[in-house]
C-alpha cells in the first residue's frame, strides 16, 4: 500500500463533516443511490469499493445477501465502519486494502458498486479486476463526478484535510469510462445523471457482464 496516498491523512470526522456540509450534500446523495442500486439488483453477493465507513450500509440489514465484502484504503474508516456494522451485518467482511493492488477470487460477485472510487485509482486495472470479480451477468454500478468548468473537483468547506485530494483527483468521463468497460467486457445498461448542487453533475451508470455460456 503506497504511504503517501492522501487519503490516508483525511480523518473520518473531517470526511464526514466535508461529504454531508450544505454546500457538497455528496454524503446523502450516495447514500440514496446505494440504496436504489440495492433495490434494483437485489445481489446476492455484494463488494463495495471505497467503502469509506459505510455510508448507505444501513440499507444492507435484514435483506437476504449472503456474502458483502467492504474494501478501502484507510483503516480507520474500516474500522468504524466494522463497529457499526458488526452487529446487524454478521457476513460482513471488510478488507482495508489499496485498490490498486489487490487480488481477489474471480467469479464471487452479483453487484460491485463503485461510487467515487474511480477518479482515485488506476481506472484500467480496477476495471480489469472488477471484470473478473464479477459472475456472469453480474454488475457493475458506477458513480462519476462530470468534469465542470464553474465548480472546483472538491468542493469550499471548513474541513481542511480533505483539500489534500485536489491534486490528487482525477476526473474520468463518462464516455472514456464507458470505451474502457467495453475493452474489459462491460457493457453499459443503465446511465442517469444527478445535478447536485449548481455545477456539479454526477453520472451513475450500471454494466453488465455477459453470460458467455447461453
Ligand atoms: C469519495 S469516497 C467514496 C464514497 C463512498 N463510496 C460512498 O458511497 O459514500 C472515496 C473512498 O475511497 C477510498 N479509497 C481511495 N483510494 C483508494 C484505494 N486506492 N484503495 C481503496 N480505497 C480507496 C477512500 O479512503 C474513501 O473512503
Amino acid at each position: 500500500m503506497k504511504k503517501n496516498n492522501p487519503w490516508l491523512q483525511i480523518p473520518l470526522n473531517e470526511y464526514d463533516g466535508h461529504m454531508s456540509a450544505p454546500s457538497v450534500l455528496q454524503l446523502q446523495m450516495l447514500d440514496k443511490i446505494f440504496e436504489e442500486t440495492l433495490n434494483k439488483f437485489s445481489p446476492r453477493s455484494l463488494c463495495v469499493l471505497g467503502c469509506t465507513a459505510g455510508n448507505g450500509f444501513q440499507h444492507l440489514i435484514n435483506r437476504p445477501i449472503d456474502r458483502i465484502v467492504g474494501i478501502d484504503i484507510n483503516i480507520q474508516y474500516v474500522s468504524e465502519c466494522r463497529a457499526w456494522f458488526i452487529q446487524d451485518l454478521q457476513n460482513l467482511q471488510l478488507i482495508c486494502a489499496d485498490l490498486n493492488e489487490l487480488e481477489l477470487a474471480d467469479s464471487i460477485f452479483d453487484l460491485i458498486h463503485a461510487a467515487l472510487i474511480f477518479e482515485y485509482v488506476d481506472v484500467d486495472k480496477l476495471l480489469s479486476k472488477i471484470s473478473r470479480w464479477l459472475k456472469p451477468n453480474g454488475v457493475l454500478s458506477v458513480v462519476l463526478q462530470l468534469p465542470s468548468e464553474t465548480a472546483s473537483p472538491v468542493s469550499e468547506t471548513p474541513y481542511q484535510s480533505v483539500k489534500i485530494l485536489e491534486s490528487f483527483i482525477h476526473s474520468v468521463s463518462p464516455d472514456e469510462f464507458k470505451k474502457k468497460a467495453e475493452e474489459f467486457s462491460l457493457e453499459e445498461t443503465n446511465n442517469y445523471n444527478i445535478e447536485v448542487k449548481k455545477g456539479k453533475i454526477f453520472y451513475i451508470g450500471a454494466f453488465e457482464k455477459p453470460n458467455l455460456i447461453r
